[in-house]
């Protein structure tokens, strides 16, 4: 089975890039950050908050969380047999996964689940910490990143027409928060890994970010 790994802060373009690299390779694609959401979604639903540690522990460990695809490849999050990714994009649902990810226990109730994608299909998975923690001996890891102005511009493009009042400030600090918290936090801290190839997305379209990885891929023979 082949890995690649793909990782990187919010807004640099992951799921994009990944979609599309795992399309012309025909490999998985695994949306891990998905997986996390559908665990802020359980504990939302139960009334709990990030602050409420113990319970939100508990909570994660009983719910039964699943990965399946529709007939076009898009991963389906099943939360205890529920299909809920209609409900894991939200604004409260972003925030309540960034507060609960940074608990070593809930990490551990998805590393399973992550490592046992990647040993049944080819996969390319997206995430924090998939080259340095989940999948250590992926053949390609990729760390994906852009400068903050450039992701809080695509942001800002993304989230204008759903909320016009919005301003570019707001998400420019709302990215340098969630960088922060995502880049110390004790458990799987994102950062690249020290054999991840890294990739700037700054000025490259995703055709070209995808050709590049690609290319890497190919050097590692995966073609
Ligand atoms: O990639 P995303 O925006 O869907 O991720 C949602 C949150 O989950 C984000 O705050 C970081 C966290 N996350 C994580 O800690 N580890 C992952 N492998 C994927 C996401």
């Amino acid at each position: 089975m082949y890995s690649i790994a793909i990782d990187g802060p919010a807004g640099a373009g992951k799921s994009t890039i990944a979609k599309l690299v795992a399309k012309k390779l025909q490999f998985i694609y695994v949306d891990t950050g998905a997986l996390y959401r559908g665990l802020a979604y359980a504990c939302l639903s139960e009334g709990l908050g990030k602050e409420n540690r113990e319970e939100v522990v508990g909570v994660c460990k009983k719910s039964r969380i699943e990965i399946a695809f529709d007939a076009d490849g898009t991963q389906i999050v099943l939360l205890n047999g529920e299909n809920v990714n209609p409900f894991i994009r939200t604004e409260q649902v972003s925030a309540m996964t960034s507060g609960i990810s940074v608990y070593p226990e809930v990490r551990e109730v998805l590393l399973e689940l992550q490592r046992g994608m990647a040993a049944s299909h080819d996969v390319v998975m997206d995430g924090r910490d998939i080259g340095t923690n989940i999948l250590p001996h992926a053949n390609v890891k990729i760390f994906l990143t852009a400068s903050v102005e450039e992701r809080a511009k695509r942001r800002y493009l993304e989230q204008a027409a759903k909320n016009p009042a919005v301003t570019m400030e707001e998400i420019r600090q709302d990215i340098i928060e969630r960088d922060y918290r995502d880049e110390h936090r004790e458990t799987a801290p994102l950062k690249k890994a020290e054999d991840a190839v890294l990739v700037d997305s700054s000025f490259l379209s995703i055709e070209e970010v995808a050709e590049a990885i690609l290319e890497v891929a190919a050097g590692r023979g995966i073609l």
